[in-house]
This record gives C-alpha cells, structure tokens and sequence, in this order.
C-alpha cells in the first residue's frame, strides 16, 4: 500500500494561481521525484482541473474532485457531474468532508448516495471522517467514527480489485485549519479505531490507506507519518504553497 500525500485546496486558487503552482510544483519534482512507495494527490477547485491535468500530465500527480452530485446528468442546477470531472482530468473524488458535512449540510444519506455513485463509475473514493470536539469531549469517537463509515460502505460490493481505489480520512474536525493538531496517542487511537471498523465492517477491508488531516505542516508531517496505521496525509493550508507542499511530500 503506497503512502498518499493528497493536498485538498478547497475554495482557493484562480486557474491563473493553479497553474503557477504547478510549475513551480513539476519543477520541485524534477529534482526529486515523488518518493518511492508514496503517491501524490491534488484535489483542486473543479474549475482548475483542467488547466492542472494540463500542466502535471508528465508527472505521477494523481488530480481529484472536492465534489460532485450522484447523478448521470439533467436538472441540478449549478451541480457538476462525475462525467464532467472525469472528462478534466479527475480521477478520484473526496466524500464526506467536514465542511461539506457542516456547512454544506451533507447528511448520511447524501453521503453514501455519492460513494455509492463514485464506485459504481470507477472513480478512486476518499471517504473523510471525523469526530466534533463535543462528540470526542462526549466520549463518543467510536460511535460517531462506526456510523459515518458503515452508512457510506454499506451496499457496496468491493472485491479486492477495488481497493487501490478506496481510502478513509480521518480528519478531526477540531483539528481542521485551526493549528491545533492531534496528539501522537489521539491519532494512534482514532487510526486503529478506523482500522478495527473496516476489518469489522468486512475483513478484507482492514488494508485501505487511512490518512490523517487536521493542521499538518512540513514540521509534523514526519512525525505523524511515523504514528502505527497512519497511511498518508490530507493536507489543507500547508498544500497551497507548492514548497511547502512538496516538503511534506518528501518528509
Ligand atoms: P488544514 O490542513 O488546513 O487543517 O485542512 C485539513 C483538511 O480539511 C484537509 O481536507
């Protein structure tokens, strides 16, 4: 399983700064590549996709979408469609965000419509999960960690060919753009929890990559990639600039 270092920009860059950023970006990389046993991701706004599957097409940058609606095609005003992602360059999909969860009012059964979508047409599928500070202060990161991944896996069939195409986020939302990181045991505990409920949830599940997202930065990616069953990183902020980016990649 390759360790994934995915950079989620959100709501930010033009096409203009998504451009300049991948050339800076390829020409980091041209002095040294992605790592061995690590895989690159970029979930960029839709409307850079297409400039960026332009401008990294030499380079192993695997691009994906922040969002999409769960439906071939017709009447979802201002919706875009896995067929129109795909058709610029995305390759895997993120689902479940937090913000999307929190802001966007994204409930459970949204959720596991979009999986359900993105697996059926091939796409690689980064399911983000992750407790409140309320939630974790209640002592209720299992229950809350167990319901966001059994209600969007559930009705898949996935076959171990399917599983270079899954991964699970934990992203504590406390966590998220707040600089306030995980500690080494919370991360430790939450990554085996996530593990535990996908063996559970099906036994041949307990090898996806899951990967921690909250505030990571060149100066604790190393240290987080280094904690029992964390398999790879989703970046926020730090993945903006692509020096910082291309650190973290290399950490
Ligand atoms: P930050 O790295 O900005 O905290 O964001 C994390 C995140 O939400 C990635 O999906």
């Amino acid at each position: 399983m390759n360790t994934i270092i995915a950079a989620n920009w959100k709501m930010n860059k033009t096409t203009a700064e998504a451009k300049a950023f991948a050339e800076t970006f390829t020409g980091l990389l041209a002095k040294k590549g992605v790592p061995g046993g690590r895989s690159c991701m970029i979930f960029p706004s839709a409307l850079s996709l297409d400039v960026l599957n332009s401008a990294l097409a030499a380079s192993p940058v695997v691009l994906g979408a922040q969002n999409f609606y769960p439906a071939e095609s017709g009447a979802f005003t201002g919706e875009l469609s896995l067929a129109q992602l795909s058709d610029v360059g995305a390759k895997w999909v993120l689902i479940g965000h937090s913000e999307r969860r929190h802001i966007l009012n994204e409930d459970f059964d949204c959720v596991a419509r979009k999986t359900a979508f993105a697996f059926e047409k091939g796409l690689g599928i980064m399911l983000c999960v992750g407790e409140t500070l309320a939630e974790r202060e209640a002592g209720s990161l299992r229950t809350v960690l167990t319901g966001q991944i059994e209600t969007a896996l559930r009705g898949l069939s996935v076959g171990a060919s399917d599983h270079a195409r899954l991964a699970v986020a934990y992203e504590p939302v406390w966590a998220i753009g707040t600089g306030k990181v995980a500690t080494e045991k919370e991360i430790a505990e939450a990554h085996g929890m996530v593990k535990e409920i996908l063996a559970s949830f099906s036994p041949s599940l307990d090898d996806l990559p899951v990967l921690y997202g909250g505030s990571v930065k060149p100066a604790n990616a190393t240290g987080i990639l280094a904690i029992p069953n964390v398999n790879g990183l989703l970046i926020g902020g730090a993945s903006l600039a692509a020096d910082s980016f291309y650190q973290i990649l290399q950490a």
